[in-house]
């Protein structure tokens, strides 16, 4: 299985980056590229740096980073960068044709993995040393363009830009506004069964963000005031905060730069703070979504509600009661975990996309988190479903949660030889 993860990783590496998945994803996406580089991290230490310093050098004059990087023409992914049209922001990157949308900013922690896990740490250090200040500028860009409001949570302001692209989170948000229909023709359906994507009303919703960014030329500010999407995400947060705490330990691990230090400690602390007064739900016990536009919580637990745990949010008092949460409505004798969806809510589905399915970066980071927080029975269960959902169903995207679902021939849902499954399961083969 090992030597398998290796394969897809290697049959997926295209001259300087990685992509996802052949024809379904078929360029270099924000995230997708931070999990993949700790994957090479255990067997190719030159391919993990050259994929991010690849995400590096597609960066924008403001420090944004895209959420795909669309280094060369392909007709079987939409929308492609002509509908995306990112140039028409001034500070764009000219080289790189990208989306003006971003992902969750995994850079920061993840040059702090590659750091743990490379044998030759003085050629990491160096590569941190000459890239560090690029990951800053990103945290900079988010805590001066994306937080009208200065709590210390950035918005985002597209499902796109969450990871978790059609969550019955938003849900709330599409009810807000009717999206025109847009005519387009669909590729992902060529690829992959249409039973396992976002169906054709969700795609005109999530166009229909796209074009009004694209109306105020991805001006932050405009978008801030006139999305309908503006959401504080816990899953994004979480990563930025996770992010901020690995700057911190590798600027003073290589020295110097006392003020950035105090910066990020300056974000560090209120970020935490908004982090566990705002997105916390006693109702439910658990880290929710906040709607900016419409100033509400959306009161849904997901796997976003547990990455709090993996940045080191929560308070122990906190934790627990997370984690009360995790056992009471995602622990059963019949489901793998994590669901990436409330499995008891009315709108869980175990087979769609990020409606319900497992998916392996969000089952990563809890493993992580748990760990952290000395639930290392519970990690090792996630640990152990995760494999075994990999070893009975493949390198796929992501996976049925129902444990009765599977026989001697099953297969993974979504994308096949999916580059961050491979990557990440070498990890989680190498944790002891
Ligand atoms: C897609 O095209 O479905 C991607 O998830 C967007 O990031």
């Amino acid at each position: 299985m090992k030597h398998k993860a290796f394969q897809i990783l290697t049959d997926n590496w295209e001259n300087g980056y990685t992509i996802p998945s052949k024809n379904l994803y078929p360029f270099q996406w924000f995230w997708d590229s931070g999990f993949i580089a700790i994957g090479y991290a255990h067997f190719d230490l030159n391919k993990a740096l050259t994929e991010i310093q690849t995400l590096f050098n597609a960066q924008w004059k403001n420090g944004f980073i895209p959420h795909i990087i669309f280094h060369k023409q392909s007709d079987t992914y939409f929308p492609g960068p002509e509908f995306h049209q990112a140039h028409l922001h001034p500070l764009a990157n000219k080289k790189y044709p990208s989306t003006g949308m971003t992902q969750p900013p995994v850079t920061g922690f993840v040059l702090e993995k590659i750091l743990e896990i490379a044998s030759d740490k003085p050629k990491v250090l160096k590569f941190i040393e000459k890239n560090i200040d690029k990951v800053f500028s990103n945290h900079h860009y988010f805590y001066t363009h994306r937080d009208p409001n200065n709590e210390g949570l950035a918005y985002i302001y597209h499902n796109w830009e969450s990871g978790t692209d059609n969550s019955p989170i938003w849900d709330a948000i599409w009810d807000t506004f009717d999206a025109p229909e847009i005519s387009f023709r669909r590729l992902d359906t060529n690829v992959v069964n249409a039973s396992e994507r976002p169906t054709n009303k969700d795609y005109y919703n999530y166009l229909h963000l796209i074009n009004i960014a694209k109306k105020y030329h991805y001006n932050d500010d405009e978008i801030a005031k006139n999305s309908p999407f503006l959401i504080q995400d816990p899953l994004f947060n979480a990563i930025l905060i996770k992010s901020n705490q690995a700057l911190i330990n590798l600027y003073k691990k290589i020295g110097g730069h006392q003020h950035k230090i105090n910066q990020l400690k300056t974000w560090q602390s209120k970020s935490i703070s908004s982090f566990n007064k705002k997105l916390f739900n006693k109702e439910l016990n658990a880290y929710v979504h906040f709607d900016l536009r419409n100033n509400r919580p959306i009161p849904m637990v997901s796997s976003s509600s547990f990455a709090a745990l993996f940045a080191g949010i929560p308070t122990k008092d906190i934790a627990k009661k997370l984690i009360n949460t995790l056992r009471l409505k995602f622990k059963k004798d019949t489901l793998y975990l994590c669901a990436s969806f409330d499995p008891t809510h009315k709108k869980y589905d175990p087979v769609k996309y990020w409606r319900g399915p497992v998916w392996v970066n969000l089952n990563w980071m809890l493993y992580y988190g748990l760990n952290a927080y000395g639930y290392t029975d519970l990690a090792e269960t996630i640990k152990k479903d995760t494999l075994e959902l990999v070893e009975k169903a493949g390198f796929y995207e992501y996976f049925d949660a129902q444990k009765a679902s599977y026989s001697k021939n099953s297969s993974g849902c979504g994308g096949s030889n999916f580059s961050w499954t491979a990557a990440l399961f070498i990890d989680l083969l190498n944790t002891k």
